[in-house]
This record gives structure tokens, C-alpha cells and sequence, in this order.
């Protein structure tokens, strides 16, 4: 049955080792791959950077804040990300799915969304599609460039398509309590518009920093599950380094990891 739509971020974490340029994590994205094969679930993936696209925004200066960047550096981090694209999308078709991929270049005219875009998304996945768009350097307007993030996508995306579910697989198992015990957070609730707790503990949004990430890591996909939570839609954070989590969490079946309850608010 194909009727409720899904949408996913690898985090690049998930899909690269942070720590080593250039390096893509094959077999974890295989297992992914396979894991995605026994779905009969309409899917749309979205995927980070990791050490390819961060790694060239690192060595070119180039962040979020649309700019004229070196034309160099717009150049090998685009090109970088579309590597890691088609390194996915040749294990997922290997895997027997119709991966298609997608630089976020083309939902933006002028620097402005084009909506009409993400639509054509979900509907190429009653088609059997799986569109795989990542994190890039995009052209703005006056010859500015910025990077968005894959996190970023997955708050314009939800927001448009209206997924049934919401995954952001990262590399710990959740999100942790504090440093210290390390305790994983399973529910955040919102109380107000933006603000959030679990059960009166404080969240630790320093777990994960790393050596180079231009897009705010683990605080900036807490701040995007945060504003899609407010729309009234859960989100979840799971392992994805575990593929089986990723499996429980698409069947319900009580996957480790950490919910932000949908709440709306007006
Ligand atoms: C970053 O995308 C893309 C570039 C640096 C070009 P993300 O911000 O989504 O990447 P990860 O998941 O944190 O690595």
C-alpha cells in the first residue's frame, strides 16, 4: 500500500565519517539502502553533508549567509555534494529503488521557494520515485550563494507535503539529557510557541559538535524538529547508524530514540 508519505534526513554523519575528508560510510548506507528496499511506503530522502559538503564550506569560508562567494569554493561543494548524491542514489538503486536526485537549486527562483517544486516531489513518488535531495551551495540572486541545510529542506518539505512521518536519522541515539549520564530524552513536549521541555530537563544541545560543520549542527536539526513539531506534526530522531531503528521507526515498533511531540499553536 503506498499512501502516506515519509520523509527522511541521513544526517551526514550517518552517511560520511566526519572526521576523514571525502570519505563516504558505504556500508552504512547500504544497510540503509536495503533497509528502505522492504518499505512499500511512499519515500522522499533528504541528505547532509558530512565530510564532503562541509568540508569545502570549511576550506572556502562559505555559511548559511547568502554571499559572493569564491566561485571555487560555490564549485567544488556543489560538485562534492553531488557526488555523495549519486553515491546514494546508486545504492538504493542497487538496492532495487528508483532513486532520483535532486540539487535543492531547483525549488528556488530568484531566491524565492517555489513551491509548485516540492509539490511535484510527492507526486513523483506515486510513481514509485524516491526523490533524494540534499544540503547545497545554492545561487540566491545578485550572484549570492549561500549553504543551505539538508535540516532546512526537511522543515520546507514537511511543512508543504504534509508527511505522515518525520525521521532525522543522526549518529547518537538521540538526543542525551546531559553529558554526563547520558540518559536518552524519549519525549519533548512543547509548551509555547518555540520552547520545549522534557519533563523538566534541560537539554543538552552540545553532544555532538563537530569538526566542521558551517550549518549549526546538532542545535540547528533541534531547531528545525522544533518548528515542525509547532506545526502540529512529531518528529523523530533515531540512530541511523543502526539501520534496524530506522526499519522500527517506519513499522512502529518502538524504535530507541527521541519524539517531539506535534503541537499547534496559532
Ligand atoms: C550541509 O547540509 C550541506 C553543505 C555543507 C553543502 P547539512 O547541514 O544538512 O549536513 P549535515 O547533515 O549536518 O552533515
Amino acid at each position: 500500500m503506498r499512501n502516506k508519505l515519509v520523509i527522511i534526513k541521513l544526517g551526514g554523519s550517518v552517511i560520511t565519517f566526519k572526521n576523514k575528508p571525502l570519505s563516504a560510510n558505504y556500508k552504512v548506507i547500504k544497510n540503509i539502502s536495503k533497509i528502505l528496499s522492504k518499505q512499500e511506503i511512499p519515500i522522499i530522502l533528504v541528505h547532509g553533508g558530512g565530510s564532503y559538503g562541509h568540508y569545502w564550506s570549511v576550506k572556502w569560508d562559505m555559511h548559511t549567509k547568502p554571499q559572493k562567494y569564491h566561485p571555487r569554493g560555490i564549485s567544488i561543494v556543489h560538485s562534492s555534494m553531488s557526488i555523495l548524491n549519486n553515491i546514494i542514489v546508486d545504492a538504493l538503486y542497487n538496492q532495487g529503488l528508483n532513486p532520483y536526485g535532486i540539487s535543492p537549486f531547483s525549488f528556488f527562483t530568484n531566491g524565492k521557494l517555489n513551491s509548485n517544486k516540492i509539490v511535484e516531489l510527492k507526486k513523483m513518488t506515486e510513481h514509485n520515485i524516491i526523490p533524494v535531495t540534499y544540503g547545497d551551495a545554492i545561487y540566491k540572486k545578485n550572484n549570492n550563494y549561500s549553504i543551505l541545510s539538508g535540516d532546512i529542506l526537511m522543515t520546507i518539505l514537511s511543512k508543504i507535503l504534509n508527511p505522515s512521518k518525520i525521521i532525522f536519522a543522526i549518529n547518537v541515539d538521540g538526543l542525551y539529557n546531559n553529558m554526563n549520564e547520558k540518559k536518552i530524552i524519549k519525549e519533548i513536549k512543547f509548551e509555547k510557541k518555540n520552547t520545549y521541555n522534557s519533563k523538566s530537563t534541560k537539554i543538552n544541545l552540545n553532544n555532538n559538535l563537530n569538526v566542521y560543520d558551517v550549518t549549526g549542527g546538532i542545535k540547528r536539526k533541534v531547531e528545525e524538529a522544533t518548528k515542525i513539531a509547532g506545526t502540529g506534526k512529531d518528529v523523530i530522531f533515531i540512530n541511523g547508524l543502526n539501520s534496524t531503528q530506522i526499519q522500527k521507526a517506519l513499522q512502529n515498533e518502538g524504535f530507541k530514540g527521541t519524539i517531539f511531540k506535534g503541537k499547534k499553536y496559532r
